[in-house]
């Protein structure tokens, strides 16, 4: 069996649904119960739910063998692993964000708050400005609100929370999806179990058919 990560919440429940669609589905991960793991041995898949930021290190330790994380988290802490398909679920956009009245007076340094601290390193090295970056773990949106920041780089999904927070995007870093990704040792030796279940994907992917979302409890 191939071991898949899948990331808890609503990007779990996306993935599963279409590893379901695409022939991999599990009849025990629709059990009502608090197990982690769920097997399906005639599909040849065991899933287990895990927190979104960890399934990278699931993956590149070889815990898993495959599983799907935003395209945020691979630029954040670069993984050793491969990625092998752009699922097109969990879109969003990894953004600059403050104040609609912001002015960035370049002779200061630029205090940026985020939970993304290398993105946002190497997007104002890229354009030659100074920062002091401000890690922080959740609610960004209130950093620049308590002036804790000037502003923040964080995702922007639909925009509901930099809106009810008088927040604007000032400018868009990189647009994010789920990808699916794939250990590297596991890559070569269960190289054709792997390659089906991208073969499957990518041809579910592409042909545009809308899966509907199993809702699951986990
Ligand atoms: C993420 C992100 C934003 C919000 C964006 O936070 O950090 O706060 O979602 O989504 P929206 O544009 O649809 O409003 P998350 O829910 O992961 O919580 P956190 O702030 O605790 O990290």
């Amino acid at each position: 069996m191939i071991n898949v990560a899948l990331p808890k919440g609503r990007l779990g429940e996306k993935t599963y649904s279409l590893m379901a669609a695409a022939g991999f589905d599990c009849p025990a991960i629709l059990e009502k119960n608090r197990k982690l793991t769920f097997e399906n041995p005639e599909k040849g898949v065991r899933y287990f739910w895990v927190k979104p930021s960890d399934v990278s290190i699931y993956v590149e330790r070889g815990a898993a063998d495959i599983g799907v994380c935003g395209k945020d988290i691979l630029l954040e802490y670069e993984p050793d692993i491969y990625e092998l398909l752009d699922l097109q679920i969990g879109k969003c956009r990894m953004c600059v964000a403050g104040k609609g009245d912001f002015y960035d007076d370049e002779e200061r340094t630029l205090r940026v708050a985020t939970k993304f601290p290398h993105i946002a390193s190497g997007f104002y090295e890229s354009i030659g400005r100074d920062i002091d970056i401000i890690h922080l773990n959740g609610s960004i949106e209130i950093a620049p609100i308590l002036g804790l920041s000037d502003v923040i780089v964080d995702i922007v999904e639909t925009g509901n929370t930099l809106r009810e927070n008088n927040l604007v995007v000032l400018r868009e870093i990189v647009p994010v999806s789920a990808r699916l990704i794939c250990n590297k040792v596991s890559f070569q030796f269960r190289h054709d179990e792997i390659i089906r279940v991208r073969d499957e994907l990518t041809e579910l992917v592409g042909s545009g058919e809308k899966i509907e979302t199993i809702r699951l409890e986990h």
